[in-house]
């Protein structure tokens, strides 16, 4: 397993992955693309044999990160690749205050994943998703 910054060989395969892990509501490959050419964007995935199996897309302005999206492929999960994504990409940065985050209320996986990282629920945003309606948690890491 590779953790790599993402290049533009790399939007299909995200796309590939984000379909998988969201259906109908994974973002399109202009919105990949857009959002790995932001400049206070930092993309990474995850390669296994070239295949793409893992994204993290992590924003930071000033000393503020959020975490934008998060995906690992199923049969891949449970092996600590999204902890190395997140982690990896925080250690990297010597200049963050804190990280924030939004999460379905009930994706239990997620919620784990992030409490396991030292994220703390702040708050809860009342419908903020669609397809299907549901409550977002939001959540912050003090750097
Ligand atoms: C959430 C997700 C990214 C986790 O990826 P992952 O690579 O399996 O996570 P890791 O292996 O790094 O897990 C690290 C820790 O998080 C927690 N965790 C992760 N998945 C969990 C689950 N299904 N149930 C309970 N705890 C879980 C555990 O504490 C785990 O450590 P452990 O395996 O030693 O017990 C993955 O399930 C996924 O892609 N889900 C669909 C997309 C999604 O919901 N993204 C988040 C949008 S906010």
């Amino acid at each position: 397993m590779i953790i790599s910054t993402m290049l533009p060989g790399h939007v299909d395969g995200v796309k590939a992955l984000l379909d998988i892990c969201f259906g109908d509501s994974a973002w399109s490959i202009e919105s990949i693309r857009s959002q790995m050419e932001k400049p206070a964007s930092i993309c990474t995935v995850a390669l296994k044999d070239d295949t793409v199996v893992g994204y993290l897309a992590f924003e930071q302005i000033l000393d503020e990160g959020s975490i934008a999206e998060i995906a690992v492929c199923p049969g891949f999960r449970r092996q600590g690749i999204a902890k190395r994504l997140i982690a990896g990409t925080l250690d990297d940065r010597n200049d963050l205050s804190e990280v924030f985050l939004e999460v379905r209320e009930g994706n239990d996986a997620a919620i784990a994943l992030y409490e396991s990282l030292g994220f703390e629920r702040i708050g809860m945003r009342k419908d903020y998703y669609d397809h299907p309606k549901e409550n977002a948690i939001m959540m912050r890491k003090n750097i």
